[in-house]
């Protein structure tokens, strides 16, 4: 594996691979790797010739100075784990070889943006959308894998590449959850080990409120998730939301959509998790 810090170098080698007519698979992470992420960069072995990984803790998509100060960073570690996977290329830029501009792109992603994530995190996603499309640029994947735990992200991104007219490939692939159901995420590193424990209430009730389905509607149903989390001091819920797998959309009635999804963002102390699941 090359580790290369320049946008301008990593171009320039993915450009020659190109012409030697050779597949690229993508995997963009902010690093703190997982089995989430390697489970997408061993299927982007597996489907192209070259597999590309970046690292880059992007400031411009967190709205919490917190959480950016606090994002987990272990390159060495990382890199230990990328070896594991055969990774050909690690990207691994800086903020000035990201951002050597103050960034002026404003993206639109009409109402996919106005909900859940973008909702609660305001510039969240145009943040994403500018450096999925600047490390695009750079790294010319014709396949780029993006995992379902930040489903509302893969809509956005899916979106970017419909009005940006980008010739690749999006592969979606489904959470992968440790073995007491808590989706895997960098942010679980900085839960205690009995936090941790205790998180796998998320992915429990996630899985409650799927067998609740068939004899409740989607507002009593709401309402039960709030109730349940209201009632356990660990937590505190900022939302919990049926929607659309398509269009985002709450969903307020059975029956009028294809699939539908409950989404759900919660504190634990100072940490923020996300999940999600299919409902039907
Ligand atoms: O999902 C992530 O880790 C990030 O949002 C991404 C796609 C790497 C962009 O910074």
């Amino acid at each position: 594996m090359v580790t290369i810090q320049s946008p301008q170098e990593t171009l320039m080698r993915i450009n020659r691979l190109k012409k030697e007519g050779k597949s690229i698979g993508f995997v963009p992470t902010m690093g703190a790797l997982h089995e989430g992420h390697l489970s997408l960069m061993r299927k982007a072995k597996e489907e192209n010739d070259v597999l590309v990984v970046s690292i880059f803790v992007n400031p411009i998509q967190f709205n919490n100075k917190n959480d950016l100060e606090k994002y987990p960073r272990n390159l060495e570690e990382d890199k230990k784990k990328l070896e594991s996977v055969q990774c050909d290329i690690l990207f691994a830029p800086t903020v000035e070889g990201m951002y050597p501009e103050p960034v002026t792109e404003k993206y639109d992603f009409g109402e996919l943006e106005q909900v859940m994530e973008g909702a609660f995190r305001p510039g969240h996603f145009n943040g994403v959308a500018v450096v999925v499309k600047r490390l695009f640029d750079i790294t010319l994947p014709d396949r780029a894998y993006f995992g379902e735990k930040d489903f509302q992200q893969l809509a956005i991104i899916r979106r970017l590449v419909e009005m940006e007219h980008l010739p690749l490939e999006i592969v979606p692939c489904p959470i992968v959850r440790e073995e007491n159901g808590l989706a895997m995420s960098s942010r679980n590193e900085r839960l205690t080990p009995e936090q941790r424990e205790k998180a796998a209430f998320i992915y429990q009730t996630l899985q409650l409120a799927k067998k609740r389905k068939d004899d409740l509607c989607p507002s009593p149903l709401k309402q039960m998730v709030v109730n349940i989390f209201d009632a356990n001091p660990d937590f505190k819920l900022e939302y919990f939301e049926i929607a659309d797998e398509k269009t985002l959309q709450p969903v307020t009635a059975w029956g009028k959509q294809e699939n539908v999804r409950a989404f759900i963002a919660v504190w634990m102390g100072d940490v923020r998790l996300i999940d999600n699941i299919r409902l039907n």
